[in-house]
């Protein structure tokens, strides 16, 4: 179990975008810690969503810190544009098909003053990210391929969140752990209790009746054991 503070970043994703201030404004005052907003170029993953325009509505609507996850390829190129648009953390992924150089794209996330996140999908392995461990703040393990969301979580990229924590730990270094993907209140608790300490939720909050309610069953989910 981690020791780090347990936060809670809804995806605004599977917000309602019709009514996003709104929606917003519920998960926030349901106690949302984090918003994180997932962009996704049609390159990197098999589907579009929204750009730094969007990113900049949120902004203004919110001071809460805004996680910004970029699924898509030549991050470096586009780092600028989410930094001026508010971004609090800006989260780049390793693979090669992501056609970017990591370790300069973190330099240039580190000198613009954002949070710097690194992430790896399921089939990529953790060694990929071992090299940049002390360079980062936040290590986003992806729970589902990248590009949709509702789908289901993955239990063996557990292997990966106590390799992340072990190492954590071991380097001195400090880094958050997210989870994201499938997360509902049982894979909240398997997640929690290998040592992330962030957990991204689109469906499992933003499908529920009562966002309070939805956000606080997962940041309680370490107290409850025996629902698995
Ligand atoms: C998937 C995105 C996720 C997604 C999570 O590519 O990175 O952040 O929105 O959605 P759920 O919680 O529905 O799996
Ligand atoms: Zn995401």
């Amino acid at each position: 179990m981690t020791s780090r503070p347990i936060l809670i970043a809804p995806s605004i994703l599977a917000a309602d975008f019709a009514h996003l201030a709104d929606d917003l404004e519920r998960v926030l005052a349901g106690g949302a810690d984090w918003l994180h907003l997932d962009i996704m170029d049609g390159q990197f993953v098999d589907n579009i969503s929204f750009g730094p325009g969007l990113v900049k509505t949120v902004r203004g609507l919110t001071s809460v810190p805004l996680d910004v996850h970029l699924m898509i390829e030549r991050a470096d190129h586009y780092v600028p544009r989410f930094v001026a648009a508010g971004a609090n953390s800006i989260t780049v992924h390793v693979e090669p098909e992501a056609k970017h150089d990591v370790a300069k794209t973190l330099r240039l996330i580190r000198e613009s003053g954002c949070r710097v996140g690194l992430t790896l999908n399921p089939a990529t392995p953790f060694a990929a990210v071992e090299p940049h461990l002390p360079k980062i703040d936040l290590l986003l393990i992806m729970t589902v391929h990248p590009g949709f969301g509702g789908q289901s979580f993955r239990p063996e990229m557990m292997e990966k969140v106590r390799r992340a924590t072990e190492l954590c730990d071991s380097l001195g270094t400090h880094y958050d752990i997210e989870v994201d993907g499938g997360i509902n209140p049982e894979t909240a608790h398997l997640s929690l209790e290998n040592g992330a300490n962030v957990l991204v939720a689109g469906t499992s909050v933003f499908q529920a009746d009562d966002y309070a309610a939805a956000i606080r069953t997962l940041r309680g989910s370490t107290l409850k054991p025996t629902i698995l």
